[in-house]
């Protein structure tokens, strides 16, 4: 695998895979990976495509400057996994590379409704950091489909409508979230757990598949999230929020709707976790 720190000699890489005859497929990441990152690779190579990834911690999507400080920066250990999944170029940009003219000067990308709300809410300004990054990211590699994982559920859909409002020639692929045997999403933040945290860690995917049984079962909405909030906060958690949205456009779920999402946000001592699972209702 080759690595590259600048866009010049990424379009290089790229382009020359594409006179070759190649389907680009690129994975954007923030570095310190695992197998959940990994599986996006996979994904990419599955679909045949020259595949890129990227490793930048992009200041911009920060809204707490501690959790941009100690988010952990790994490259030779990342560059290391990425070879051995057979990714084929890694763009590994400085922020003097991405942002140039400084953060403040940057053109902004805003996705309205979409970024509203859930992380958006608790995050002000995060998701301007994803969409702005990330079509920079879009723009310098200009792949034909990018991977995203359903880990970051608002993401995958507000980087869906961005695609579409600005017309991106881009296929968005959205990859199941992997999980550790106990059901915890794999994150760069469980790093933060202590052993003991580790194992209360599980308790936030519980109490997902939790209201996913009691809304099978016609619970009353308002209620149900209540009681979860109460269970999850008793298992060690401090809730930041517990939601129940529709699947197709992250709107909140009513009574008709059967393809919902659960989406949950809690701290767990240092880390913030979040995670998500889908439900059929009948
Ligand atoms: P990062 O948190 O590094 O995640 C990179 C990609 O890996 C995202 O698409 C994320 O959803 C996916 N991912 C993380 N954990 C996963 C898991 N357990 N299973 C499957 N996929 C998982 O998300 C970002 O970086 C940034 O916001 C980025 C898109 C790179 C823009 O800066």
């Amino acid at each position: 695998m080759i690595t590259v720190h600048t866009i010049a000699e990424l379009r290089e890489h790229v382009r020359a895979a594409r006179q070759a005859g190649r389907k680009i497929g690129f994975v954007p990441t923030m570095g310190n990976l695992h197998a959940g990152h990994i599986s996006l690779i996979e994904r990419s190579r599955a679909e045949d495509c020259f595949t890129v990834s990227s490793i930048f911690v992009n200041p911009l999507q920060f809204n707490d400057k501690d959790d941009l400080a100690r988010y952990p920066r790994t490259l030779p250990q990342d560059q290391e996994k990425l070879a051995a999944a057979e990714c084929d170029l890694l763009f590994a940009p400085d922020v003097n590379e991405m942002y140039p003219n400084g953060q403040d000067e940057q053109s902004i990308v805003h996705v309205p409704v979409v970024s509203d709300g859930l992380c958006g809410g608790s995050r002000p300004g995060h998701f301007d950091g994803v969409s702005t990054v990330v079509t920079k990211l879009f723009n310098q590699v200009q792949p034909d489909m990018a991977f995203f994982g359903q880990k970051d559920f608002q993401q995958v859909a507000v980087i869906r409508k961005m695609v579409a409002d600005l017309c991106m020639p881009i296929t968005i692929v959205a990859v199941p979230t992997k999980r550790a045997e106990d059901g915890l999403a794999l994150s760069s933040r469980n790093g933060y757990l202590s052993a003991d945290e580790r194992q209360l860690a599980t308790g936030l995917y519980q109490t997902l598949n939790e209201i996913g049984d009691d809304l099978s079962a016609g619970k009353d909405i308002t209620e149900l999230l209540s009681a979860a909030r109460k269970r999850l906060d008793s298992r060690g958690f401090r809730t930041d929020y517990l939601e129940i949205r529709r699947v197709s456009d992250l709107a909140p779920a009513t009574a008709d709707d059967r393809e919902v999402v659960i989406l949950g946000a809690a701290f767990l001592g240092p880390a913030r976790l979040i995670d998500n699972i889908q439900v059929a209702l009948n």
